[in-house]
């Protein structure tokens, strides 16, 4: 048998965590043959709860689970780690402004990345699901500067698995039918689901999903509407955030990176920016990617009309502004 590999959550005591953890222990990630260390890290006051969840997961006796730690200490949580979900965040609360919220955020990821720095395998692949994902996934990255910046990410996979199912919905096929979907940009309201480059296999034949849809003002109203405000649909009706659907969409996307993306199609994930499509440099911005051992490689040449331009840009100008934010809040 392999090596263990060492994971660690953070947030491990919330709502994503409790379905996170059990698929990530049964091997849907890392795969079946592979054992597990779990380092779990969550705040002082949640190790109560922590060590609920620590008992659960010892009760599913899953053989791949080798070792199980609960932590408080950052300094425990990342030593050694492989792979990381950085699921803890500071939620917003009533009456917070979201300047004190990225405030707040900052802290925790400039503490999480000092420690990273410290102790993680250089090689550690990261995904920040806690929001604003992809402005803490940046100040992790900088305060983890000998670490690669491709090996952090931000999760839109949620987002692109939405975008999926409301397509395969309306065509009336099996999500798996629909593919290359893309999420460009910020994961807020402001991101652009874009099916141009989409594909559906409808009775037998692969065609564009524009061309299988044939009713463009869906496609760039109620479609991209209905996915943008997905996350708060979800509120209203559960009074909680999405968290199955958002633990299975970080399962994916760290898959994904491990094992690799096939057949020509790609996934969305937020990466830091290389210039790709005029997206301003350093930003960390979903693009569509592939990827091939463990080497993520945004997919170029794409053709870009003027409605998704606009649309690129708006989420772009977003992710700048939360960035300066950010960073003004970084007093070093
Ligand atoms: N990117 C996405 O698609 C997506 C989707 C859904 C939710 N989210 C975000 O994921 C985050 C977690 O959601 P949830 O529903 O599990 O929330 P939750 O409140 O149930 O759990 C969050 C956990 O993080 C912990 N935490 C807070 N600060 C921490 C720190 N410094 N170190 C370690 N742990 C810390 C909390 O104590 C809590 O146990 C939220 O920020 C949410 O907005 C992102």
């Amino acid at each position: 048998m392999a090596e263990p590999l060492r994971v660690v959550v953070t947030g491990a005591a919330g709502q994503i965590a409790y379905s996170l953890l059990f698929s990530v222990a049964k091997g849907d990630v890392f795969g079946k043959d592979q054992p597990l260390e779990l380092l779990l890290l969550d705040i002082t006051p949640m190790m109560e709860v922590l060590n609920g969840v620590v008992m659960e997961l010892m009760d599913c006796a899953i053989p791949l689970v080798k070792n199980l730690v609960a932590t408080d200490d950052p300094n425990v949580a990342f030593k050694d780690v492989d792979a990381a979900f950085m699921v803890g965040a500071m939620p917003r609360k009533e009456g917070m402004e979201r300047k004190d919220l990225l405030k707040a955020n900052v802290k925790i990821f400039k503490a999480q990345g000092q420690a990273m720095e410290k102790l993680a395998k250089k090689s550690v692949k990261v995904v920040v699901v806690g929001n604003p994902a992809n402005t803490n996934a940046c100040i992790l990255s900088k305060y983890a500067p000998s670490i690669p910046k491709e090996n952090f990410s931000c999760m839109t996979r949620l987002d692109q698995n939405r975008a999926q199912a409301q397509i395969a919905a309306k065509l009336n096929v099996s999500t798996e039918k629909v593919s290359n979907i893309i999420i460009w940009g910020n994961h807020s309201s402001t991101q652009f689901p874009d099916v141009a480059h989409a594909k559906a296999e409808v009775q037998g034949k692969v065609v564009t999903v524009p061309e299988a849809v044939q009713d463009d003002n869906f496609l760039k109203n109620e479609f991209i509407k209905t996915v943008q405000q997905r996350g708060a649909a979800v509120i209203k009706a559960r009074k909680l955030s999405s968290a199955m659907s958002a633990a299975k969409a970080a399962c994916d996307h760290m898959r994904d990176w491990f094992i690799g993306t096939k057949g020509g199609n790609w996934v969305s994930m937020g990466v830091i920016s290389d210039g790709s499509y005029g997206i301003k440099e350093g930003l960390m911005y979903s693009f569509p990617v592939t990827i091939e051992n463990k080497k993520i490689t945004i997919v170029q040449g794409l053709s870009i009309n003027e409605f998704a331009r606009e649309k690129m840009d708006a989420t772009a100008k977003e992710l700048e502004q939360e960035l300066s934010d950010a960073l003004a809040e970084c007093v070093d």
